[in-house]
């Protein structure tokens, strides 16, 4: 039996030279089992090259990838055997029927999940009999990652893996790779949608020009710098003194327009009810109270000075 490493995958320092052009800087992180990993950045942010290098088809210049405790280049054929690859932009066979594609690659697997189910779950069922070159853009993308998990991998990495289709398919596929995770199957995927990162990921790296610039779960990136906020609406000018004396030491309270006021400061229960409070003491009604949290978009907008969209 193959020894399982107990990180399926782990680089350390990796980096990868196009020429000129730095494509991975320097990269280090771990993905642990049966986890949902997602490398999340911009266009040329070096995530394909990244993926590319853990599944063995590039060789980084610098530092180490193990892939379930193996190299990806050196144990190539071992390493093949045990992951799922969904390329960005697929290949396949122009000319086969999807279903045909699907059967033929099930067949190389020694326990592979039933072709018809996986067929009906991508909503690809009405398409079996289609050939790739046919199919829409989004079906040829859910056949790559039909192909990529039939043999029931304990690894799989799929590089955008929503790329370019519709709300439908794309919750169909968040689905399976949710379904993946109860499995026990490790998922490691790119995409530039912070939707995606934040609705999939138990853990995601940012990158940006081939480095990670944060790292952790939804949740911590999006507490990580600013604080939340709380905003409401209220009468002009009111005496702000007795709710910040009202508030903990560190939390600012200010009108930020005629009758807008922002509190600044980790917004819990207690806080709410303290603001409340203070309007009743004034006996005026606070309206559109809203608690904001930060978005990824803001927290790679804080990290990069840029748009992630962009
Ligand atoms: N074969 C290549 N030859 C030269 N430069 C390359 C090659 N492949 C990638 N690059 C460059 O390396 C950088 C990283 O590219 P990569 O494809 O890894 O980014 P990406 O994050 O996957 O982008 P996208 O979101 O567009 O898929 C880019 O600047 C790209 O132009
Ligand atoms: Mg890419």
């Amino acid at each position: 039996m193959t020894p399982r490493s107990s990180t399926p995958v782990r680089l350390r320092g990796v980096s990868k030279r196009y020429g000129s052009t730095t494509a991975v800087a320097g990269l280090d992180f771990d993905v642990q089992t049966a986890e949902v990993f997602a490398l999340l950045g911009p266009n040329g942010a070096g995530k394909t090259t990244t993926v590319e290098m853990c599944e063995g088809f590039l060789k980084p210049d610098s530092g180490t990838i193990e892939i379930l405790g193996l190299d990806p280049v050196g144990d190539n054929a071992a390493v093949r055997e045990r992951i799922g690859v969904m390329l960005q932009g697929g290949g396949a066979y122009p000319a086969a029927r999807a279903g045909e594609m699907l059967n033929l690659v099930a067949a190389y697997a020694a326990d592979p999940l039933d072709p018809k189910w996986l067929l009906d779950t991508l909503g690809l069922t009405e398409a079996a009999r289609t050939t790739y070159r046919r199919l829409s853009g989004g079906q040829q993308q859910r056949l790559a990652l039909a192909c990529a998990v039939v043999g029931r991998p304990e690894l799989v990495f799929l590089d955008e893996p929503t790329a370019g289709m519709d709300a439908h398919a794309r919750i169909m596929v968040w689905e399976l790779i949710n379904g993946l995770r109860r499995d026990g199957v490790t998922v490691v995927l790119t995409t530039h949608q912070l939707t995606e990162a934040e609705e999939l990921a138990d853990r995601i790296v940012i990158i940006d020009h081939g480095a990670a610039v944060a790292s952790g779960t939804p949740e911590e990136l999006m507490r990580s710098g600013a604080e939340n906020q709380l905003r409401f609406r209220a009468p002009r000018m009111l005496d702000l003194s007795l709710l910040v004396t009202a508030l903990p030491e560190s939390y600012k309270a200010t009108e930020t327009a005629p009758g807008e006021y922002l509190v600044e400061g980790h917004i819990d229960p207690q806080v709410l009810a303290t603001v409340t409070a203070w309007c009743a003491r004034l006996n005026v009604l606070a309206t559109d109270m809203r608690v904001e949290t930060r978005s990824l978009e803001d927290v790679f907008l804080d990290l990069t000075g840029r748009d992630l969209r962009s």
